[in-house]
């Protein structure tokens, strides 16, 4: 399932330098990651955001640009979930922007809880649109515990 939007970039999203402000891409993509999340669990998932990965700017964006941002769900472990988020210059769909944001679910006491509860429906890895981001993170997730 993607979960989809756009958003104008108007003067207030804009740096010093005329163009859009890198926080500020990085605020919506956390938002649309969130969404595409959350909306695949039970109200009652309480979600932060542990990591955010592959941040990498590689073109200038221009005031009254239109960005569309595409999520998916593309990980669940046991306590986190991983969104992978594309954002492309509408209407030339030219990809600016690609990341993975990786959410904790957390009890009422603020600790990481098992996600496969909280999810609406199965969640299938193997699905081929997935199955490339799956393997992503589970690289960086395997690099992680050897830095560890
Ligand atoms: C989220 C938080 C509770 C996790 O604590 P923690 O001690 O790292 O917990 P764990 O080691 O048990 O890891 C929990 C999960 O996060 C994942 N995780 C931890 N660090 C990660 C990282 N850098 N990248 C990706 N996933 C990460 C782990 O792999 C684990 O996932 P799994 O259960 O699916 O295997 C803690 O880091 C926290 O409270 N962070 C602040 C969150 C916040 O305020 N976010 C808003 C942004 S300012």
């Amino acid at each position: 399932m993607i979960s989809e939007s756009t958003l104008l970039v108007r003067p207030e999203h804009l740096n010093h330098h005329g163009s859009l402000f890198g926080g500020r891409l990085l605020e919506w993509l956390d938002e649309q990651a969130y969404i595409a999340a959350i909306t695949r669990l039970d109200y009652r998932a309480n979600l932060v955001t542990v990591a955010i990965d592959n941040v990498e700017f590689h073109q200038q964006v221009r005031k009254g640009a239109v960005l569309r941002f595409r999520s998916m769900l593309v990980h669940v472990g046991r306590t986190s979930l991983t969104v992978h988020t594309e954002v492309a210059l509408m209407p030339s769909e030219l990809n600016i922007f690609e990341a993975y944001v990786t959410f904790v679910a957390l009890d009422a006491n603020n600790h990481p809880t098992p996600v496969a509860k909280l999810l609406l429906e199965a969640f299938k890895p193997r699905a081929p649109a997935i199955r490339k981001h799956w393997k992503v993170v589970e690289a960086g997730r395997l690099a992680r515990k050897r830095g560890q």
